[in-house]
């Protein structure tokens, strides 16, 4: 099969979401957002009310969930969370799920089953180094914490209580769990291009990304 995968890993707030996304379209890709599904879990987790120490319970939950892809809206359980799911205390909560190993386990083989037949764009902390250690090309998107942290704030801003230095706290710490855990942590993939974000908007960092996938022989 000829099907090819662009991965784009980097911490949060690094703008993978945004370029992968935009990426996609452009390419006509089918784009795949990993951490929209650890947020889906970490989601029903809250709203389940369990504690973020009860493993079991989590893999049980997540087990007994569905989650689905419909024009790039995430659905858990039938029901659109696109939006929840970018929630403050789903990014408070998140990188705790995101470490257990079984949980990792069910997201790759979703994330696997999806890009079997398609061309795909996915973006994550683990995807050029463990879901598709065999991609067309991989990126790893970064930029400075302040840069990053100010974009998550001015995400968030009018939808969360917390403040600046909260936003950016938060940054830090998930950057750390993510980063430290055992489980396929967030590093960058030896054949990664590094594309430092800091300071670039949007079309500029795709204009990178094209002219990498162009020197890598084009789609
Ligand atoms: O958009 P942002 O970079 O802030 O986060 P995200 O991509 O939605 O990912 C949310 C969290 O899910 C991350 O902080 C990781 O803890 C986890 N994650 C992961 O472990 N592996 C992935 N492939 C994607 C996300």
């Amino acid at each position: 099969m000829n099907n090819k995968v662009i991965a784009v890993d980097g911490p949060a707030g690094a703008g993978k979401s945004t370029v992968a996304k935009k990426l996609s379209e452009i390419i006509n890709f089918t784009y795949i957002d990993s951490g929209s599904m650890f947020r889906a879990i970490t989601l029903k987790v809250i709203k389940e009310g369990i504690e973020i120490d009860d493993i079991d319970r989590i893999i049980y939950y997540a087990n007994n969930s569905s989650i689905d892809f419909i024009n790039n809206n995430i659905y858990l359980d039938g029901v659109n969370v696109s939006n929840e799911i970018r929630d403050s205390l789903v990014n408070a909560k998140v990188s705790h799920i995101a470490k257990i190993p079984k949980i990792r386990e069910a997201i790759v083989i979703i994330q696997r089953r999806i890009a079997r037949n398609k061309n795909v764009v996915v973006d994550g902390r683990d995807i050029g180094t463990t879901v598709f250690p065999h991609a067309f090309i991989k990126f790893y998107l970064t930029a400075s914490v302040e840069e990053r942290a100010k974009r998550r704030y001015n995400e968030l801003v009018n939808k969360t209580q917390y403040s600046f230095e909260e936003v950016k706290n938060q940054i830090l710490s998930r950057d750390y769990i993510d980063s430290h855990r055992e489980a396929s942590p967030l590093k960058q993939a030896e054949d990664a291009i590094l594309i430092d974000t800091t300071g670039k908007n949007i079309d500029e960092v795709i204009t990178e990304l094209l002219y990498h996938i162009s020197m890598n022989g084009g789609i």
